[in-house]
């Protein structure tokens, strides 16, 4: 599905990405751990086509990002905490976003604010959404136009107990249904129960990579 070859970021002298090469496989789910700085959500943003690396480059599909793509075809993100409109209640600023894109299916829509744990017909306009409420329209923006490649950056910052077993299920379905998902996280739950795939990311080296088995089994209670 994707992969990065001798990625390079310099900002000005500060090498934040040095030769780091990843290959997530089409179907899997691939964690990205590290530090805070440590370069995870550059190489998002790089994946994205967000940001132009230095050197080296990014295939997703065997088409390089940034020339013969401007992005990958289908994906959605979530990257460092979504932009919403704050003014306009949490189903206005779906219907929004997916206009851009096409025709916006209300009765869809709702459907996927409800997969999220959001209630569709809530008035309450995003500035005076719950940070977890934030996190759960985030991803519903992410997931909502079906994409073959979701990147999630920390994807259940802010969310419940609740919503973070929500939300590995959700996951875990989508990856079932054949999304491939790159997910970034500091939580260690998150990656051994999702991932099958770890990178591990140090000042902006890649220092381990692991293959994991996803404990379905991940429901039990924690704190
Ligand atoms: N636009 C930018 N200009 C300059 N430096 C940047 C820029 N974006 C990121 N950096 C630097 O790149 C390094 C890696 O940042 P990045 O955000 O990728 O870390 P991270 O692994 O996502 O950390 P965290 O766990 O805190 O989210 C940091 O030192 C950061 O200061
Ligand atoms: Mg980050």
């Amino acid at each position: 599905m994707l992969e990065v070859r001798h990625a390079v970021k310099q900002f000005g002298k500060a090498v934040v990405l040095r030769d780091v090469s990843v290959t997530v496989e089409t179907g899997s789910v691939h964690g990205l751990v590290g530090r805070n700085g440590s370069g995870k959500s550059v190489l998002m943003k790089s994946i994205c086509g967000m940001i132009p690396l230095t050197a080296g480059e990014i295939l997703c599909e065997g088409k390089v990002i940034g020339r013969e793509i401007e992005q990958p075809d289908s994906f959605g993100a979530l990257i460092e905490g979504p932009g919403f409109l704050e003014d306009f209640p949490g189903l206005w600023n779906l219907k929004y976003l997916y206009s851009l894109k096409a025709r916006p299916d209300t009765a869809y829509l709702k459907e996927i604010m409800r997969t999220v744990g959001l209630d569709p017909e809530s008035r309450l306009r995003v500035g005076k959404y719950s940070m977890g409420m934030k996190g759960r329209l985030g991803i519903a923006q992410a997931i909502m136009e079906k994409p073959r490649l979701l990147l999630l950056d920390e994807p259940m910052n802010g969310l419940d107990n609740r919503g973070v077993q929500e939300m590995r299920s959700l996951l875990r379905n989508l990856n079932k249904k054949g999304t491939t998902i790159i997910i970034a996280s500091h939580i260690a739950e998150d990656i051994s129960t999702l991932c099958h795939n770890i990178t591990y990311l140090d000042q902006g080296e890649v220092i381990r990579e692991e293959i994991n088995i996803p404990e379905e089994s991940g429901e039990a209670g924690h704190a």
